[in-house]
């Protein structure tokens, strides 16, 4: 459910402010009822709006996943013209964004989309939605350290929740290993902070699951749609994490 001010600008009707105007004029209809209240909030997927009349185009709602290279950068425009996301998604003509960020450096799985709701919902702190990374790290990690992130490791900006840690590969000559790790937060460079937390950096990241969806054989660069299971499920993931973990 978005605000009708907002579903109407999107739609390409008019700025925000003169949809507020309309809406306050009375030409606005939710399902044949006028709407004059702003604060009124429809589901632009399911109602049927109009102003003066005519009903409004609403885009369609499109979720997709890619997966990101690195050295590509997550934000809408770089000032210093690095590669960004959206140059892989021209084809898209729906405006999407990305779900979170990924840092430059980091690669894998990364959701685009146009619903702000479901955005917020999989990003929201309190939600809880865990994300799996394949961090290759300098050396190896002895037991002991790794139990420090599964308990919650004290960071400038405060302790991690306990996080799920698992060897996957160890070099034999020790230079490095591949670690794989759960997070259920989402704090700015926070798997490369965990692991310099205990000394053994971060050398390659890749985050390989959001939720339960998994990257799997999507090529780098690639990207392709969710099914309707994959969206439904990411929504009730967050949801249950909510209910499970409780509010913070
Ligand atoms: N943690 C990081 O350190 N970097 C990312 O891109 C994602 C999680």
């Amino acid at each position: 459910m978005e605000r009708l001010q907002k579903i109407i600008a999107q739609a390409g009707v008019a700025s925000r402010r003169k949809c507020e105007e309309l809406i306050l004029a009375g030409k606005v209809e939710v399902n044949g009822v006028t709407v004059t209240e702003l604060g009124t909030k429809a589901d632009p997927a399911q109602d049927i709006i109009t102003v003066n009349g005519k009903p409004i185009k609403t885009e369609k709602k499109v979720y997709l996943m890619m997966n990101k290279p690195k050295g590509v950068i997550t934000s809408a425009s770089d000032p210093e013209g690095r590669k960004i996301v959206s140059d892989y998604f021209k084809g898209v003509k729906e405006r999407v964004y990305p779900v979170g960020r990924l840092d430059y450096d980091t690669e894998g799985l990364l959701l685009l989309t146009n619903d702000g709701e479901f955005a917020n919902l999989l990003t929201h702190p309190r939600h809880h939605v865990p994300k799996t990374y394949l961090a290759t790290v300098k050396g190896v990690p002895h037991g002991t350290e790794l139990d420090k992130l599964r308990k919650g490791i004290q960071l400038e900006d405060g302790m991690t929740a306990p996080a799920e840690v698992e060897y996957k590969d160890v070099d034999p000559d020790g230079k490095e290993s591949v670690i794989a790790i759960t997070i259920y937060e989402g704090r700015n460079r926070q798997v490369r902070r965990m692991f310099e937390a205990i000394s053994h950096p971060v050398i390659r990241l890749k985050r390989i699951a959001f939720g339960d969806l998994l990257l799997q054989n999507l090529k780098r660069g690639l990207m392709r749609s969710l099914t309707k299971d994959e969206v439904n499920r990411l929504i009730q993931l967050a949801k249950s994490e909510k209910k499970r973990k409780g509010t913070k």
